[in-house]
């Protein structure tokens, strides 16, 4: 069996809000998985399925309810160790929020190094190496404010800047819905070549979160159908998507711009 990266277990995370925090809210509700190095597996669900509480939940951004987690067989404390962090990486959604407006990104991609390389050169060839891989011009953009560049672009930058830790896994929370269409293939495409490895990084472990199911079917090895907080299927990518078990999954594919749904052509 191949090594697991990530192991989630009995995960439940209830949120508690409003006068007293007297008000329960589910965001995720006894989810088990796990994430086998080298794969990309994909999270999909509908909005409020509870995909980002996951992605919180591994991050550390927010601490469970119930359930475990395990990276590389040892459990994530409440506070996790720097190693961790900078092992597991995220990218989200939006890149502006990600950023603070008052610094260039130079700045900002420097910000990585506190903790990894030390050296004028070694540092100047890890921007230039993080920089090519994601497909930025460095001359180009490092002198610039976030607002100078455009969301793609930044996205790119964001995701150099988890590239500058080397990580060993990149929790991706829907990276391209803020992206032109145009862009987004490329995007797809470059999580893919990192899954692989490039010049700069191993290949890394990739989670995977989208509501788009096309785009789950183009990249993942495997993926996880969530509703309700809850992991409703499971399984390769092709046997998920070609034989849908579950009812919500084959509403969720029924949605789905006919150019997807390969297994109606199949049965033809
Ligand atoms: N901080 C919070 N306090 C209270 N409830 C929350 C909080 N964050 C999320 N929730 C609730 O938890 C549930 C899961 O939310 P989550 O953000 O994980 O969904 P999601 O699948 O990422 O949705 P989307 O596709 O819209 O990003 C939702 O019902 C949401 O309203
Ligand atoms: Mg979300």
């Amino acid at each position: 069996m191949e090594n697991e990266t990530l192991k989630i277990q009995n995960l439940t995370k209830i949120y508690k809000s409003g006068l007293l925090r007297s008000k329960e809210t589910i965001g995720v509700n006894n989810a088990s998985f796990t994430l086998y190095s080298g794969e990309i597996l994909s999270l999909v669900g509908e909005s409020g399925s509870g995909k980002s509480t996951i992605a919180n939940l591994i991050l550390r951004f927010i601490q469970p309810t119930e359930g475990k987690i395990f990276y590389e067989g040892n459990e994530i404390q409440e506070i996790p160790t720097i190693d961790y962090y900078k092992n597991v990486q995220g990218i989200f959604q939006d890149p502006y929020s990600s950023f603070n407006y008052f610094y260039r990104i130079d700045h900002m991609l420097k910000q990585a190094f506190k903790y990894t390389l030390k050296g004028i050169t070694n540092r100047r060839k890890a921007l230039e190496s993080t920089l090519s891989i994601v497909g930025l011009n460095t001359e180009d953009i490092l002198g610039r404010f976030p607002h100078q560049i455009s969301g793609g672009q930044l996205q790119r930058v964001l995701i150099a800047r988890a590239l500058l830790f080397k990580p060993k896994l990149l929790i991706a929370d829907e990276p391209t819905s803020m992206i032109d269409s145009s862009s987004r293939a490329d995007i797809l495409n470059l999580f893919k070549e990192l899954k692989e490895g490039t010049t700069y990084t191993e290949g890394i472990s990739i989670i995977f979160i989208t509501h788009d199911i096309g785009q789950a079917q183009y990249i993942s090895d495997r993926v996880l159908i969530m509703k309700e907080g809850r992991i409703v299927e499971e399984g390769e990518t092709e046997d998920v998507f070609l034989n849908p078990d579950h009812p919500y999954t084959k509403n969720l594919l029924a949605c789905v711009p006919s150019i997807y749904r390969k297994w109606e052509f199949d049965e033809e």
